[in-house]
């Protein structure tokens, strides 16, 4: 295993991260759907922008700190942890060691359904991490959740993330089903053994979709997954809009929802009465061809024009990532893949690694383009990479 001292960019946990985990891991993690274009586009659409520096603007004292919840904490910067689903398969400490970095950290964590820590586990260890470092108040956690076609299975774990103090309910909406991920097809992923689905019943046999795929394909047939399985644990493909008012009447949690696209999608999202639009195209994981998020963020931005938050992922590896999504409008920007490369590395340490590395390099770009406050972010400050300047 390499020195943990040589970690200096999130490019180096990606490094240690592929040596350490198995191929059948690795490639779940990295992968993308099909051909990979949108998980690459992701990454080179911040390539497009550069940052216009500003100079002498007085940057001793940065504000970086954000509420992500009116009533709730202050994070150091606005930056946050995306739900991923299965970290014990990166780190024996799994969800319950990003939970412990989160809460220690102060940021807040989005804990996936296909957890293999339950939710009620990971809400005390984020709690006593907090505690333990001295911050204020309880830990903040979301739930990302998918409408099963045996809908009780959906209402009850949104019923125990409220009783236990989650903080929002994320519904997943690019999912109808999962994407053809050809990694996994071929190295017949599972789940070791070893691991459960936390936070079902193990009568309910729950499995990812992906892994129900493999055995379509094993067995020759190509059949959706709404043929295999008992309905507790399959996704439903019929979902409309009306889901939302549906999930509005079990929980006085806010609704956001994780997937949106573009402006109609935005539009119908705020006129259905979510709390947040989450913009997302799942790390590249659904629709190979759905553009990088970085690209529909403006349209997106524009037509909801400030009525509800704006989250935001896709290919964050840089501070100054972050800093070209907050211009373009984005409220909060969420970290997948590192925080899967930063417990493979070190467990709770690596995460915490990944947090911090992204928080310095955001506060220099922030202190090197000129800004002091996060409210002075904004796309005056980019200009496209090949953009020609006038002659003067
Ligand atoms: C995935 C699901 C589980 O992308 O979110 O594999």
């Amino acid at each position: 295993m390499a020195r943990k001292q040589d970690v200096y960019l999130i490019d180096d946990l990606e490094r240690h991260a592929s040596v350490v985990l198995p191929k059948m891991v690795r490639d779940y993690f990295n992968g993308g759907a099909l051909d990979g274009c949108s998980l690459r586009a992701n990454r080179t659409a911040y390539q497009r922008y550069h940052i216009r520096p500003r100079a002498l603007r007085n940057v001793k004292d940065l504000q970086t700190q954000i509420k992500v919840f009116p009533d709730g904490n202050s994070i150091p910067f606005p930056c946050a942890v995306a739900p991923a689903a299965m970290q014990k398969m990166a780190h024996p400490d799994g969800e319950e060691a990003t939970a412990r970095a989160c809460g220690g950290y102060g940021t807040v964590m989005g804990l996936s359904t296909y957890s293999t820590t339950s939710l009620d586990e990971v809400k005390k260890a984020a709690d006593a991490a907090r505690h333990t470092t001295g911050l204020k108040g309880p830990s903040e956690l979301v739930l990302q959740v998918y409408v099963f076609e045996d809908r009780s299975v959906t209402e009850q774990l949104i019923h125990r993330a409220e009783a236990c103090g989650y903080k929002a309910i994320v519904l997943t909406v690019d999912t109808p089903q999962f994407g053809r991920r050809l990694t996994e097809i071929r190295n017949g992923f599972k789940l070791p053994p070893h691991l459960k689905m936390a936070n079902f019943p193990d009568e309910l046999g729950v499995k990812t979709g992906s892994e129900l795929r493999t055995g379509d394909l094993e067995a020759g047939k190509r059949r959706t997954l709404s043929a295999s399985g008992s309905t507790a644990n399959k996704l439903d493909p019929s979902l409309t809009w009306d889901i939302l008012p549906w999930l509005k009447s079990l929980t006085r949690l806010p609704i956001w929802l994780k997937g949106i696209m573009g402006a109609e999608d935005a539009i119908l999202s705020v006129q259905h009465g979510a709390d947040a639009i989450f913009v997302s195209n799942h790390g590249g994981r659904q629709l190979d061809q759905a553009p990088p998020t970085l690209d529909v963020l403006p349209g997106i931005v524009k037509a909801v024009g400030g009525k509800v938050p704006i989250h935001f992922d896709g290919g964050v590896r840089r501070g100054s990532d972050i800093f070209k999504a907050l211009c373009l409008g984005a409220d909060m920007v969420w970290i997948g893949r590192p925080v899967l490369w930063g417990l493979a590395y070190d467990g709770e340490y690596g995460v915490i690694n990944a947090l911090r590395i992204l928080e310095d390099e955001f506060k220099e770009c922030m202190m090197l383009s000129g800004c002091s406050q996060l409210d002075e972010l904004g796309p005056h400050l980019l200009v496209e990479a090949n953009h020609k300047f006038s002659k003067i």
